[in-house]
């Protein structure tokens, strides 16, 4: 199983801790990005992405390396402390960059069946909400199943975190990574997906808007709104997913 592993800071501290610890156990091949090292870019909000695609974006050639591995890897494991309740503004900055792949635009059928990890460690308060807030980007992407991981480790660096703070890291690391290597890295899309999917189908089919139309041409050349081949899509396991 590939793994494309996404941190949200360049410091090695306790999220670093955690989301290296998880990839290791569900694999060896472990593609890594620190961000800001690796992208240190907000959106300018040109747009261009929206309507003459991605790759024309100022800021692409970064973007894609990391977006690339995500397409290519099995489980995309994203960490980010908390800062301010919140994830860090570099990895925000990174997914400003590819919501033209969320479900309503341009999505990516190989994320279809992926399994995402995201990840916070937080002092105290927040790290739900830094979990929830990835694992809205993960589902938006297209990808199916994402466990959310939060720990309140009441420290400043790894070192700092108590005993049974880390016993509890490892519990529930392991328990993660068991079901991921049991499945092998393989999700089908929930019934939530596919509800949101029979809706932007609507959304496209019904409406010509200079805005969406970008993506409502990605979704005829899919023959996504085709009515023959309503409800088709194949993902990179050469499973045609009824959506
Ligand atoms: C800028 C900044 C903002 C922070 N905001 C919060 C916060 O909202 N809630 C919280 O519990 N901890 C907050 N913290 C503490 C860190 O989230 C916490 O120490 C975390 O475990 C650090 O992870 P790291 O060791 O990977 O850097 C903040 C720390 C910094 C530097």
């Amino acid at each position: 199983m590939k793994i494309t592993l996404i941190h949200g800071q360049n410091h090695k501290g306790s999220t670093y801790h955690v989301a290296r610890m998880t990839a290791e156990k569900i694999g060896s091949n472990i593609e890594e990005f620190f961000l800001p090292r690796d992208f240190n870019e907000g959106c300018s909000g040109c747009g261009t992405c929206l309507h003459n695609g991605r790759e024309n974006c100022p800021h692409s050639e970064k973007v894609e390396i990391i977006f690339n591995s995500m397409l290519s890897s099995d489980v995309i494991i994203i960490g980010s402390p908390t800062y301010v309740m919140e994830m860090t503004a570099h990895l925000k900055g990174f997914f400003e960059h590819i919501f033209t792949a969320w479900l309503g635009h341009r999505p990516e059928e190989v994320m279809f069946s992926k399994t995402a990890v995201v990840i916070s460690t937080g002092a105290i308060i927040g790290m739900n909400n830094v979990t929830k807030s990835l694992a809205r980007q993960m589902f938006y992407l297209g990808v199916p199943k994402t466990y959310r991981l939060s720990f309140g480790v009441m420290a400043a660096s790894w070192d700092g975190v108590n005993s049974k703070v880390k016993k509890k890291i490892i519990t529930v690391t392991d328990r993660t990574a068991r079901k991921i290597i049991t499945r092998k890295g393989y999700a089908a899309p929930g019934i939530k997906a596919k509800f949101m999917f029979s809706m932007l189908r609507k959304f496209h089919k019904n409406n010509d808007l200079p805005l969406f139309a970008t993506d409502k041409k990605y979704w005829i050349d899919k023959k996504w709104l085709d009515k023959t081949n309503l409800g088709n899509i194949q993902n990179k396991h050469n499973i045609y997913l009824k959506i």
